[in-house]
């Protein structure tokens, strides 16, 4: 089969890692790829947002399957044209796709389906706003309604930060658009986790979870991220767990969405919040979280095409997927400065030694070559560095021992990747 991806993150590179080793691949192409996914697939110059470019370059390509790695593609419609050009794609249409593009209308299905979630309200107007805020007490999260690269939210501590948070998101558009319309939510309390669930529109099968490290600094401190590190299990999500997520979120959601007319095909991550009284939904993506898809690709295994295939068909309710018994990390090494302004174009060395721990599988995420060959940071989150082992500590050792040999003082990663399980 001959299968293009669509991105050039970490997360597009365990994708493409996972697909060259399934034995139905023929071809591999990645739009617009980096660096590491060179080496497994032939990447091709073209913007993960140029719908019309991507569909033309499949068609002429005679590709068999699309697999969409950001959302951003995806809110614009990239799975309608493949579907009006009689390509197959794997991610939800623009109209599923809104499960991550507004907030409010993923309230609104979380509520339809009777999905555990937190208090919340929409708001177009700034007093309303304020007064809600006043009435309801702090701590309370405030959130953009539209996309806000994952930066339109506030938990706030205390009411003048919710109230700094309204006029920076309603009067001052920080985030431009996306803050035409507020919600306001009640906080929720507990262990954060990633759930990960492959859906065909009708039928969902667990995918695993995982657990990100969101701010940039050592014990969660300091400013949100994209992610700096991800772990597989968490320990906190127990089997029992699952199915509730399983039986009370994902599977409602689903059948919401296909009783709108918008069934869901493709990967639901739900962020969740396992709070006194269970676990309770954060939010929707509807694509593979980063770093979480790079430790979940390591723990796969099954072959990772029919899987999308199956979901693709609709056929994933004659399907199994399975999972090796062992445990994954991913550190993130980003470039110093990052999540704020950073130099680019810094040479990385030591990525050959690193990659020779046992263990270890080295993942690109904002990495490209030089004219002479040379490994260059291109982006705020430059590398991640995986390992496998029989426990959680055996995988962080493997894969700090490997962060140690890279020779790039450009970077930086946070040291404490998995604290929360090992403490
Ligand atoms: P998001 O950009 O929607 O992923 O939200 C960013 C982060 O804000 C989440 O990962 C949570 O840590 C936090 N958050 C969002 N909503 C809530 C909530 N209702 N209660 C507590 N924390 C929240
Ligand atoms: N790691 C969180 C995300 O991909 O949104």
């Amino acid at each position: 089969m001959r299968v293009l991806v669509v991105g050039g993150g970490g997360r597009e590179h365990a994708l493409c890692w996972a697909l060259a080793a399934s034995p139905l691949l023929t071809k591999l192409f990645c739009a617009p790829g980096n660096a590491g996914i060179a080496e497994v697939a032939e990447c091709i110059a073209i913007s993960a947002e140029d719908i019309s470019a991507l569909v033309a370059f499949a068609k002429g390509k005679s590709i068999d399957l699309v697999v969409v790695g950001p959302e951003a593609p995806l809110t614009l419609g990239l799975a309608d044209a493949c579907a009006a050009a009689g390509l197959k794609c794997f991610g939800p249409s623009a109209a599923a796709a809104r499960l991550e593009g507004s907030k409010t209308f993923t309230k609104e299905v979380a509520d339809a389906a009777g999905a555990p979630t937190a208090a919340w309200a929409r708001f177009t107007d700034a007093a309303a706003a304020r007064g809600c805020i006043q009435e309801k007490g702090a701590p309370i999260v405030v959130k953009a309604d539209g996309l806000a690269a994952g930066k339109g939210v506030v938990v706030a501590a205390t009411t003048a930060e919710a109230e700094a948070a309204i006029a920076d998101i309603m009067e001052d558009r920080v985030h431009g658009a996306a803050g035409a319309s507020v919600v306001i939510e009640e906080c929720l309390v507990g262990e954060e986790i990633s759930f990960f669930a492959l859906c065909d529109g009708e039928t969902a099968l667990p995918l695993g979870a995982a657990q990100d490290h969101k701010r940039v600094g050592d014990g969660d401190t300091g400013l949100n991220t994209g992610g700096m590190g991800a772990y597989s299990p968490p320990p906190a999500f127990t089997e029992a767990l699952q199915q509730d997520v399983m039986d009370h979120i994902i599977r409602p959601v689903l059948a919401e969405m296909a009783r709108r007319g918008a069934p869901f095909k493709g990967v639901l991550f739900a962020g969740l919040m396992i709070t006194a009284q269970g676990p309770k939904l954060i939010e929707f993506n509807v694509r593979f979280g980063d770093p979480e898809c790079q430790v979940l690709m390591l723990r796969l295994k099954s072959d990772l095409l029919p899987a999308l295939l199956a979901a693709c068909d609709g056929e994933l309710a004659r399907f199994d997927l399975r999972w090796e018994a062992q445990h994954a990390m991913l550190v993130v090494i980003a470039a110093r400065g990052y999540p704020g302004s950073y130099a680019k174009g810094s040479e990385i060395r030591g990525l050959e030694a690193a990659g020779q721990v046992p263990g270890v599988q080295v993942f690109h995420a904002g990495t490209a070559r030089r004219e002479d060959g040379a490994l260059i940071a291109t982006g705020g989150r430059v590398l991640g560095i995986a390992a496998t082992g029989k426990t959680l500590r055996e995988a962080r050792d493997a894969a700090y021992a490997a962060v140690d040999l890279l020779d790039w003082p450009g970077g930086f990663c946070r040291r404490d990747i998995g604290w929360r399980a090992l403490t």
